[in-house]
């Protein structure tokens, strides 16, 4: 017989008698209206994430009910419980300061609280990532429900989706080509519904992702926020994680070496979003797994790029859903994937593909392994003496005639000074210049912005420069754009040779070659080394501190040095 407590009865408050501790719980728990029977039953924790400053999970209320519709038609008690929200757009100075501090809260309040198993329900870019993480460090079973994308919106006859027409407006609103009323109006109509943004950005990368690391529902990545169907996957999660009770299934037996590859294979062929290379990297750490950028380029080679959507393609996630969603996806990419890893259902992905059969497919937006997008994966890692530890280009959304290119460097030492220079008409810069941002990753205080999208310079965009070369330690919204160059490795911050760069060096990047070199020989480099100033002092206090002390480089996934596995 199995002693071990379940339930409420798990994980006691220690006043040195377990049985007053039990009591007691029992006692307040029946404040709450529970009666003893349903207090008997196992415990399915709800992390749950609304949050006034968080647009995309603003549907949880309706989500939460149908989970633990779910919960209880399966027999066990949902208790819901709040964690840190992380609205992308509120946060100062960029989400991703706070995704290990949320990571840190997921994994503390499920271990810490009396549940069986978790559901973990987010969205919003950086909650997925953070939940995952929490939930691989805290080892209990759990279930991952994600939520959803937006719908999209029209404006003068065209379809309108959050982001990439977020910055396609922008851009033409500072060519001079969209007047001050029209941008006005393209604001509201940009996200109208509940979810997260409408394209391949890094929150629906992280949904597909997580799909294919086992962690949510086959099907459920896709199914847009306000549909029916996202509703029934609520409820099914719910089933399912009160199937997971006492399984061996935990989330670091199902991140593994092999579904972190599949999911690797997926973020390519996808066409996904830069950041995702950061968030996978710390989720698979904190299992233990090294996710290294020479394995990601050895996958990009032999993963072709099957989905059209935005901001590479044409299409908008509900496109994506329609068309046929991940499944379709997954059995094009069957025979590059390993198909023996576990998923929460407790069939492998082997099995859940040979009884989904062959549906339809919307092949003008998941195109046929033999008629790829592209015939190669849609991000590559550069290595060279600007970025030794590597840096990401995310090819399938950048101009090809500048994969091979030399130019000379344009450079920004903050996100001050590029705001302060960049429209300035006097700003000495062409088209075929390289645009370079400095202290803008991990270690700096703007702990890696998605600011990598330096905007192309007013006076060339206004005459028509749509595409230019950016180099940068920062990172790129998922649904942005462009021949973009990010998370060079080591950062300036952390003393990489990117701070060593100056306006007039000459930068060469060869996406062919996998190489991107400042061409500057090795004694001048020393003597800027010498010459370069200390990094600015840790912040006295608090969670700025901490993040400074414990912040990792981009390719250990910018996880804290203490929260990796002993
Ligand atoms: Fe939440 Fe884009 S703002 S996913």
């Amino acid at each position: 017989m199995n002693d071990k407590p379940t339930g409420i009865a798990n994980g006691l408050t220690n006043y040195g008698d377990r049985d007053f501790s039990l009591y007691l719980r029992r006692s307040f728990a029946q404040s709450m209206g529970y009666s003893r029977a349903m207090l008997a039953k196992p415990v399915v924790g709800i992390a749950y994430t609304p949050s006034g400053f968080n647009n995309c999970h603003r549907h949880f209320p309706e989500m939460l009910e149908a989970v633990k519709r779910g919960v209880l038609t399966a027999g066990a008690l949902p208790i819901e419980f709040p964690t840190i929200s992380l609205g992308e757009v509120f946060l100062n100075p960029t989400s991703l300061k706070f995704r290990n501090l949320m990571s840190i809260d997921t994994e503390e309040m499920v271990r810490a609280q009396p549940m069986d198993a978790v559901v973990l329900m987010g969205g919003c870019d950086k909650t997925v990532p953070a939940q995952l993480m929490g939930a691989v460090s805290a080892g209990k079973p759990s279930i991952m429900l994600v939520a959803g994308p937006m719908m999209t919106g029209r404006h003068r006859g065209e379809r309108l989706g959050a982001c990439t027409d977020c910055r396609r407006f922008w851009a033409q609103y500072r060519a001079g080509k969209v007047e001050d009323s029209e941008i006005v109006e393209v604001e509201g109509k940009l996200a109208t519904t509940a979810g997260t943004c409408a394209v391949m950005g890094t929150a629906s990368t992280m949904a597909c992702i997580a799909e294919a690391l086992g962690m949510i529902l086959p099907g459920t990545a896709a199914i847009p926020a306000v549909h029916a169907d996202r509703l029934r996957a609520a409820e099914a999660t719910g089933v399912a994680a009160v199937k997971l009770i006492g399984s061996r299934l935990t989330p670091e037996r199902i991140v593994n070496q092999k579904s972190v590859e599949n999911a690797l294979r997926v973020l390519l062929a996808i066409g996904g979003s830069t950041n995702a290379i950061i968030h996978l990297t710390a989720i698979a750490g904190r299992a233990g797994i090294p996710l290294t950028l020479q394995r990601l380029n050895e996958l990009s080679d032999t993963t072709p790029v099957l989905v059209n959507l935005k901001p590479a393609g044409n299409g908008y996630m509900e496109d994506f859903f329609a068309a046929g969603g991940m499944g379709a996806l997954l059995r094009e990419l069957k025979d590059l994937l390993h198909l023996d890893c576990m998923t929460v259902t407790g069939e492998t992905l082997g099995e859940r593909l040979s009884h989904e059969g062959t549906g339809w497919v919307d092949r003008t937006i998941i195109a046929e392994r033999n008629k790829p997008l592209e015939a190669t994966g849609g991000l590559v890692a550069l290595f060279g003496n600007l970025a030794p530890q590597g840096a990401i280009l995310k090819r399938s959304a950048a101009d090809a005639n500048l994969f091979e290119h030399e130019g000379r460097a344009v450079v920004f030492s903050s996100l001050e000074d590029l705001a302060a220079r960049i429209d300035d008409p006097g700003l000495d810069v062409d088209a075929k210049d390289i645009l370079v941002l400095q202290n803008a990753g991990p270690h700096s205080t703007s702990a890696m912005p998605e600011a990598g999208y330096l905007p192309i310079p007013k006076k060339l965009a206004t005459k028509g420069v749509k595409d230019m070369v950016r180099v940068s330690d920062a990172r790129m919204s998922g649904t942005a754009f462009g021949t973009i160059v990010l998370h060079v490795t080591p950062d300036s911050a952390s003393g990489g040779p990117l701070r060593l760069v100056r306006t007039g060096d000459r930068i060469r990047i060869s996406v062919k070659q996998r190489r991107i070199d400042l061409v500057v020989d090795d004694a001048e480099l020393k003597r800027r080394s010498a010459e370069s100033k200390p990094a600015a002092q840790a912040p006295a206090r608090g969670y700025a501190r901490l993040y400074a002390q414990e912040i990792l480089g981009a390719d250990q996934g910018c996880d804290f040095a203490f929260l990796k596995p002993r």
